[in-house]
């Protein structure tokens, strides 16, 4: 599976020789699918033009911490905020130490200290510096940090001594940052996420719908693939491409949706239901396409399914997360649904007047019982990995307390 696709990496360049690498890095990002922003410190122009960047990115290039124009579209919070993973190639030992120090006095350190997104560096410098105790110091403090250090290589070195302390070369990090998509946290999972609108139909040609894109179920059904679970995705009438690794299953109404949902519910460990489903449906649907006709009609409706309640019903139900679509009172709203449905967690959104619905950001605030947690705006592919690390969690301590049935329990039950 292709994990860069469509990721958004974050590229620090520092100041190193080893800069004119990343120029090769960002191509073989991008020919990954990802895309790719890059920040320089002063250091690095030094040994690499902005230009060369900007050329291979395809986006301007940042280096200023204080910047009118930067500051205006792409600050160091919204840098922050867009990437994935923030990836410092080449990491010179003055920026290793400045992050440790946790400075933000340039763009870069400042981006550092903003990003809440997986971060790894590439660090690259003589020998002698790698082994001296300070920097190994500030690596052991990073990695208890949760950064990640890739390489350095062995070999010769430009300053002609050899040893390690060489960036590792582009393909290698284009794997390495690959590998960080691949948490596995989910192996061994079945996850089910129903995703996108429902269309009940009035007549052969006309029908009830909303305004879900998909977006959001399409990217918890990625992250979930990339988490290592095995992933069904059933999805109403979308316009979005299946993401690598899914199962994609394509159904019109609340009917079919509830049908292919129960068909696959034996196999499921996790079900995250995503999907905008209709409450109601037109109670006789026209065979045949309803002619005008003078005068007010009225359109008698009847109930469909509450799929996510009938799933959180069965005797061994999967660990069962609901999503709440709200206009107002999000939150309490969210509650009752959690305590109505009999859910393990629901994730609340607010919907309308350009909010929730077919847009590639959102903000969650998720509920669980004895716990909750506020998900800032992201984009839906971040917040997809957030809220499932969320899952994950509370999963897990559930499973713990045997309330919910592991998947190997259900296939030996
Ligand atoms: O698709 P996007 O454009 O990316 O937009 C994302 C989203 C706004 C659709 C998504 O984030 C979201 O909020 N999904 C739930 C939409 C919804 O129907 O919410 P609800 O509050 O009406 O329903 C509560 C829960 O019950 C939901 O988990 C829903 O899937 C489920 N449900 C509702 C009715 C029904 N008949 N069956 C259900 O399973």
């Amino acid at each position: 599976m292709n994990t860069l696709s469509g990721k958004h990496i974050l590229l620090g360049v520092t100041g190193g020789i080893a800069a004119y690498k990343s120029a090769e890095l960002v191509r073989q990002l991008r020919r990954q699918g990802a895309e790719v922003r890059v920040v320089m410190t002063a250091a690095a122009t030094g040994f690499v033009t902005p230009l060369t960047f900007q050329a291979l990115s395809g986006q301007p290039v940042h280096t200023e911490l204080l910047d009118a124009d930067a500051e205006s579209a792409m600050g160091h919070i919204e840098l922050a905020r867009w990437a994935d993973v923030l990836l410092v190639a080449p990491a010179t030992a003055d920026f290793i130490a400045r992050m440790v120090a946790g400075r933000a006095d340039d763009l870069l350190s400042a981006v550092y200290l903003a990003c809440d997104s997986r971060v790894a560096i590439a660090p690259a410098m003589n020998r002698v510096m790698w082994d001296n105790a300070a920097t190994r110091d500030n690596i052991a403090t990073l990695t208890g940090r949760g950064v990640q250090i890739l390489g350095p290589d062995e070999g010769l070195q430009a300053c002609g001594e050899s040893g390690p302390g060489r960036m590792l070369e582009p393909g290698q990090l284009v794997d390495a940052v690959a590998e960080l998509f691949n948490t596995g946290v989910l192996a061994g999972q079945h996850v089910l996420v129903t995703a996108g609108p429902t269309r009940e139909a009035l007549d052969p040609v006309r029908y009830i719908s909303n305004r879900s894109s998909g977006r959001m179920g399409f990217a918890i059904a990625a992250a979930a693939a990339e988490a290592g679970a095995q992933v069904t995705l059933v999805s109403g009438p979308v316009n979005l491409p299946t993401p690598a690794g899914v199962q994609r299953l394509d159904v019109v109404s609340a009917a079919d949706m509830h049908a292919a949902v129960m068909n696959q519910i034996a196999a499921t460990s996790l079900f995250i239901s995503v999907a905008a489903v209709a409450d109601y449906r037109p109670a006789t649907p026209s065979a045949q396409k309803i002619k005008k006709q003078a005068g007010e009609q009225s359109l008698q409706l009847v109930a469909n399914p509450d799929i996510l309640a009938d799933v959180a019903a069965l005797p061994n139900a999967p660990f069962t997360v609901g999503f709440a679509a709200e206009t107002e009172q999000v939150i309490d709203h969210a509650r009752e649904k959690l305590q109505a449905k009999h859910i393990n967690m629901i994730a609340a959104n607010v919907v309308g007047d350009q909010q929730g619905f077919d847009r590639e950001d959102n903000a969650l605030h998720v509920l669980w019982p004895g716990g909750e947690q506020a998900l800032a705006r992201a984009s839906k592919t971040r917040l997809a990995r957030q809220l499932l690390d969320l899952i994950n969690r509370q999963f897990n301590s559930i499973a713990r307390e045997g309330k919910v049935i592991p998947l190997h329990g259900k296939d030996s039950a």
